[in-house]
């Protein structure tokens, strides 16, 4: 007997309603709204204020994706958070998010994949419930880029914003339904392009606070552009193979939007024509591991995904980490 596989019974999104603009980027660094259209595809990014917490955040996306599937937050057996930017370090997000949930019945915890968290989680409630050992999971992404950003650095801070995505996770009840195929790897000798310092607790105490004071997300851009070319495109192929599809049947693709240059080059490689990619990095920019729920989300709403859509999610991030998912809605 194949092994149980899973469908996302809803998804859910939350934005922060304040938009910072290419102009507005103009007048706090060194940057134009040319450069940044011409080398990202960015037009604006949402920011979350201080009075929104990350945890905030991924409960406002969880109860969006929870009331779409009628169910309550108790009906949840696992609720398994990403995120890069934790409010705090202990306990994890996914504990603080429950707490404001509700969601009494449910192991917490995190997976860190950067920005292909969401995937990791997503594949980590495949296999809990694959092994019979819950019913329904709650993957959630919420992501404060804006605040490990450096906004006097112009090579970095034109590139993040703020969104939570989420999706409720349950049994496939039909056969060459859900989840066909996934892939996920990582490759930590390659950490260092894309990190965000203290790198660990092996920091002093008193230096810690001194380090933190930096802890903004440092990035080598050029290669980390080449790296996110070339894994997304052995994902992509990854999983087509495990599931026996073509790339031509690919309905919707998905990827991580970093960058408009690194969406076209992995969609051409895809062989999936642009009108069949879903794209918000202009309006968003660069929201790590929301990226990919939020975006899925606004393509159901926007009434690309139906019954029987064949989609292919694809993503990159730092440690490095990719992933990609075939899912048969
Ligand atoms: O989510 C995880 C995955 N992250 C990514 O996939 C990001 C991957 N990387 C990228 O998207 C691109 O590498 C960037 C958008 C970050 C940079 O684009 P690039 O075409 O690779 O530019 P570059 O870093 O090679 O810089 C080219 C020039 C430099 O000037 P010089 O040395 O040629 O004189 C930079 O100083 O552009 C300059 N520059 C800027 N100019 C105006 C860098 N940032 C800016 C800026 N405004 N914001």
């Amino acid at each position: 007997m194949a092994a149980r596989t899973i469908r996302l019974a809803s998804t859910g999104i939350w934005l922060p309603a304040k938009v910072l603009t290419n102009a507005d980027l103009e007048q706090m660094v060194d940057t134009s709204n040319e450069w940044i259209l011409e080398r990202t595809g960015i037009r604006e990014r949402r920011i979350a204020g201080d009075e929104v917490g990350v945890a905030q955040m991924g409960c406002y996306a969880a109860q969006n994706a929870l009331e779409e599937a009628g169910l309550a937050p108790s009906d949840v057996d696992a609720l398994i958070v990403s995120t890069a930017t934790p409010d705090r370090l202990l306990p994890a997000t996914a504990c603080d998010v429950q707490a404001m949930l509700g969601a009494d019945r449910a192991v917490a915890f995190d997976v860190g994949g950067a920005c292909s968290g969401w995937l990791y989680a997503l594949s980590v409630a495949h296999g809990l419930i694959a092994a019979g050992q819950i019913e329904t999971a709650l993957c959630v992404a919420p992501e404060k880029m804006s605040a490990i950003t450096d906004w006097r650095d112009r090579a970095t801070c034109v590139l993040f914003g703020d969104a939570a995505g989420a999706a409720v996770v349950v049994p496939s009840e039909e056969e060459g339904r859900g989840v066909l195929a996934s892939y996920m790897r990582s490759d930590g000798t390659l950490a260092e392009l894309l990190y965000r310092p203290p790198a660990s607790t092996e920091v002093p105490v008193d230096v810690a606070e001194i380090v933190m004071r930096d802890g903004y997300i440092r990035m080598a851009g050029r290669e980390v552009f080449k790296a996110a070319v070339r894994s997304m495109c052995e994902a992509v192929d990854a999983v087509l193979e495990q599931a026996g599809i073509s790339k031509d049947e690919v309905d919707l693709l998905i990827p991580h939007q970093a960058n408009i240059r690194i969406i076209e080059a992995t969609a051409k490689y895809a062989g999936v024509p642009l009108e069949r990619v879903w794209v918000n990095v202009d309006r968003y920019g660069n929201t790590s591991s929301a990226s990919v729920p939020v975006s899925l989300h606004e393509a159901r709403e926007a009434g690309l995904i139906r019954d029987g859509s064949l989609i292919l999610m694809v993503t990159f991030g730092a440690g490095f980490t990719w992933a990609a998912m075939l899912l048969r809605w």
